[in-house]
């Protein structure tokens, strides 16, 4: 069921839970996210970051490829399909190609600029039926060429952008992008609680999502956000699956060269890495 992110997250917020987003690469990616979410019965954001999305020659292409994917694998559960960290360019283009939900990261525009862009993108994805996340505050490190310096997001700002009537807030509370560094100093939870107090109802989206401890994920969903982006894991465990067949030298014997089969252990791998997030995140059964 493909459909837009905005009452899924209204429902994670109101029900105390957040939903997965998981940044896909390519077809066996997807299809990994896809069967997670559905075996689980949660709904689930598959994200694609304008690098990826060139990697697989275009955005109309992954539009085309996600929305036939989950017809042709009669996916019951919602799926939104979201452009991560779009620039305004792309936003713009991923509203043209068939995604149903943008991100407009302006966060490293001023404020004004930040306002003035967010606010022209609102309209436009609203007038297609497309939900719309901005970003205040950025996130830290780096995704597909997005680099962040891993800011406080300041609450009024976010209440300035939160008030343009996007339907979720990215807002940088000391999460990191990739894995975090041994000396990281963890979320800013007064940071949260500030943002969420300026926002109302807003479901808040946290970056990042790899390598965060389980108590803090939990934390932060009782402090109001409602989706979590896990990018990184989902390519630690694929990596580490193709390595060990590999090593144990299958694509050797008979056919394990056939790349269904040397891809196989990675996207079973991605699949329940999936599940096992969204165990945590709590959209089990809320489909
Ligand atoms: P990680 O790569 O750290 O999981 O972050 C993903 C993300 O925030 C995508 O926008």
């Amino acid at each position: 069921m493909f459909v837009n992110a905005s009452e899924m997250l209204k429902a994670a917020k109101a029900g105390h839970y957040a939903v997965g987003h998981f940044n896909t690469n390519n077809l066996e990616w997807t299809k990994s996210i896809l069967l997670a979410a559905e075996e689980m019965k949660s709904p689930v954001i598959v994200g694609v970051s304008e690098g990826a999305a060139k990697y697989m020659t275009g955005f109309s292409v992954v539009a085309a490829m996600v929305r036939e994917m989950d017809k042709a694998l009669g996916i019951t559960v919602p799926v939104a399909l979201h452009l991560d960290h779009g620039s305004y360019e792309g936003a713009k283009a991923c509203v043209a190609a068939g995604f149903t939900s943008i991100m407009f990261d302006g966060s490293k525009y001023t404020i004004e600029e930040n306002i003035e862009k967010t606010k022209e993108l609102v309209a436009l994805a609203h007038s297609k039926g497309m939900s719309i996340e901005a970003e205040v505050g950025a996130i830290g490190g780096e995704e597909d060429g997005v680099i962040g310096a891993g800011e406080i997001a300041d609450p009024a700002e976010c209440k300035l952008i939160a008030d343009l009537g996007v339907d979720f807030l990215a807002a940088g509370i000391g999460n990191i992008h990739g894995k975090y560094p041994a000396n990281w100093k963890g979320l800013d939870f007064e940071a949260l609680d500030r943002i969420q107090q300026m926002t109302g109802d807003l479901p808040l989206v946290l970056h990042g999502g790899t390598g965060i401890p389980e108590e803090m994920i939990k934390k932060a969903i009782s402090l109001g956000v409602s989706k979590i982006n896990v990018n990184t894991e989902c390519q630690l465990v694929f990596a580490e699956a193709t390595r060990k067949y590999i090593e144990a030298g299958k694509d050797l014997e008979g056919k394990g060269f056939d790349p269904r089969k040397l891809l196989a252990p990675g996207a079973a791998a991605i699949q329940k890495a999936v599940c096992e997030k969204i165990e945590l995140f709590g959209s089990a059964n809320k489909a």
